[in-house]
């Protein structure tokens, strides 16, 4: 009897320091995901199961939003020939013509018709830059931009960022594009919204990419430089 009680006190013990040490090992993993995980230029051609695209839209809808007004749709687009259909008539997206990984027909100076901003523009990485067709999975994301939001779009990249870190963890490589929303949003923009089954007031915003990372290719160490502490925040205190 004495045997049984010490033995339930030792699990009981056990247990409480097993759960306590859970949120800090929590922490640590997620902001490791987030200082490493870097973004997947080349993907495998293996699918990715259902099972593992639920859980990365069910991410993607834990996300938090103004006013909870969830302003998105998600689409889990596996069908390698609709993906053409978009990235065909997409426009190259990239740092402008001439710069270091500026796609091949770039306007020089110009990116997706804005101007380069005054001073030096932020160094892109060079090599392999992956668009939609070049992953096995592809979440389109859609925006109302009549919600009640103050600023939809930012929820929804949010929601982009929880499902890119949930691809991860689940060991997934992925790639944020918006250009293939030219296409998506362009004169067949009601064709796709019927064919997705999304409501047709709605527009793409994002296209996540997903799958294995392609290790024989370079696809991932290319990543672009970010700037430091120093020049891109302040602490006051
Ligand atoms: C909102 C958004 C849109 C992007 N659109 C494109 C795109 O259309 N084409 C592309 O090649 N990369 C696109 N990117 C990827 C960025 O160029 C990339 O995240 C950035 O250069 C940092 O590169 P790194 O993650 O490799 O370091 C996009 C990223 C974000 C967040």
């Amino acid at each position: 009897m004495k045997n049984g009680v010490y033995r339930f006190a030792v699990l009981a013990l056990v247990l409480t320091l097993l759960i306590s040490a859970v949120p800090a090992a929590f922490a640590e993993t997620t902001v490791d995901t987030i200082m490493t995980v870097g973004t997947t230029q080349a993907f495998t051609d293996e699918k990715v199961p259902e099972e593992d695209i639920r859980t990365i839209l069910q991410a993607g809808l834990a996300a938090e939003s103004a006013i909870n007004q969830q302003p998105w749709f998600f689409v889990a687009l596996t069908d390698q020939e609709v993906m053409k259909e978009i990235s065909g008539s997409g426009m190259p997206f990239g740092a402008p013509g001439g710069a270091p990984g500026s796609a091949p027909g770039a306007a020089p100076g110009k990116m997706d018709g804005k101007e380069p901003p005054k001073g030096d523009m932020p160094p892109m990485a060079t090599g392999a830059k992956a668009s939609v067709g070049d992953s096995p999975l592809a979440i389109l994301v859609y925006v109302n931009e009549k919600s009640m939001s103050p600023n939809p779009s930012f929820d929804c990249g949010l929601a982009v960022q929880n499902m890119y870190l949930a691809a991860a963890s689940l060991g997934y490589g992925a790639k944020v594009v918006s250009s293939p929303t030219n296409a998506l949003n362009g004169e067949k923009h009601d064709e796709f919204c019927e064919k997705f089954g999304v409501d047709p007031e709605m527009k793409a915003v994002a296209v996540l990419l997903v799958g294995k990372a392609d290790l024989s290719a370079d696809a991932t160490s290319s990543a672009s430089v970010r700037e430091g502490l120093e020049s891109k925040t302040s602490i006051i205190g």
